[in-house]
């Protein structure tokens, strides 16, 4: 006999379970093991078991937040049972005053820096040690019409030292690193910090990253196979 399944089958919540439809297995890989009989569900009792959740659920990036930047017991993230959650600054308290941002923690960290709103430290214990600035953009051509890629060091190196990406992450040499955006969004290459500590990949952050726009002429170009087949 098969459980009797209910409950809409796509949506999310609770899938039900009729009990007692399944037959008694032997037991003889245990001897020794009982079955409490007062624990056994009785017939026709519900059981309820968790949905699965949809296709894109997993992803953090792709879920809707209820709430711009809740604090810490509301986040989803910290624990509401640890009393420590509460000590700590909520973040709209915090953010007050920064330039705003349309997507991550809705601050735009960069502009942050370069107004002065803040200073952060470079050195945990040196207060007077200074961050190693250096201004040089990598640009990388998109075979895809979208606009092309201008990596910007000054903005990363304001915030990290050379050792952040160079060379566990990126060879320094310009063009020697395959990137592409499915491994950005499995955290790879620039999604190694981009969704996690640093802005994420949204419809509207698109161009902060894309910020070049293609040659009047450009034309995408030819696959191997249009290249080589004889009949062109
Ligand atoms: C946030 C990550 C990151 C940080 C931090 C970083 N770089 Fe890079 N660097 C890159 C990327 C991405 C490229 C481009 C690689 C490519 O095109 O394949 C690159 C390229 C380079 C290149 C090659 C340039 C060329 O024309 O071939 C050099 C040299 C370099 N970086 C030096 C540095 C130095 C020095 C620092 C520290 C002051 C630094 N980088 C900090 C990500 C970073
Ligand atoms: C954190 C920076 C960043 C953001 C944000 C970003 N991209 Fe990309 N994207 C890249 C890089 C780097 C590449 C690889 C470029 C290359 O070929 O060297 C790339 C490549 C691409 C490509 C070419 C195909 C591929 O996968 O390589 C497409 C199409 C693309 N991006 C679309 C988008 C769209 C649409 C968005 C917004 C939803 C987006 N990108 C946001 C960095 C970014
Ligand atoms: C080691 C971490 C790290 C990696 C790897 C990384 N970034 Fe960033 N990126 C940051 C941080 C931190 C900021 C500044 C905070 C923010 O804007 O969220 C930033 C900001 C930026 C900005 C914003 C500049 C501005 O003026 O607002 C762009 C564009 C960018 N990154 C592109 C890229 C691209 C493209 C790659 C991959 C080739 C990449 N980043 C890889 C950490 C990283």
């Amino acid at each position: 006999m098969s459980p009797a399944v209910s409950g809409p089958a796509c949506s999310q919540g609770y899938v039900e379970i009729q009990s007692g439809g399944v037959d008694d297995m032997p037991l003889d890989y245990a001897p020794e093991y009982q079955p409490v009989n007062e624990v056994a569900p009785p017939e026709n009792e519900v059981i309820r078991v968790a949905q699965v959740s949809g296709a894109n659920e997993f992803n953090r990036n792709l879920k809707k937040d209820k709430m711009k930047n809740a604090p810490p017991p509301e986040d989803g993230i910290h624990d509401p049972d640890n009393e420590g959650t509460f000590v700590l600054q909520p973040p709209l308290e915090a953010y007050e005053g920064l330039p705003p941002s349309e997507f991550g923690n809705y601050v735009d960290w960069v502009k942050a820096i370069d107004e002065e709103k803040i200073n952060p430290r470079w050195d945990r214990v040196d207060s007077s040690e200074e961050p190693f600035v250096m201004d040089m953009d990598i640009v990388r051509e998109v075979k895809a019409s979208v606009p092309d890629v201008v990596f910007p060091h000054r903005q990363h190196t304001e915030w990290l030292s050379c050792s952040n990406c160079h060379p566990a992450i990126f060879i320094p040499q310009k063009g020697a690193n395959q990137i592409n955006m499915s491994a950005i969004l499995l955290g790879q290459k620039c999604g190694v910090c981009h969704g996690k500590v640093s802005f994420p990949i949204t419809t509207k952050s698109c161009k902060k990253c894309h910020s070049k726009p293609k040659p009047a002429d450009w034309q995408p170009p030819l696959s191997e196979a249009t290249l080589k087949n004889p009949w062109r």
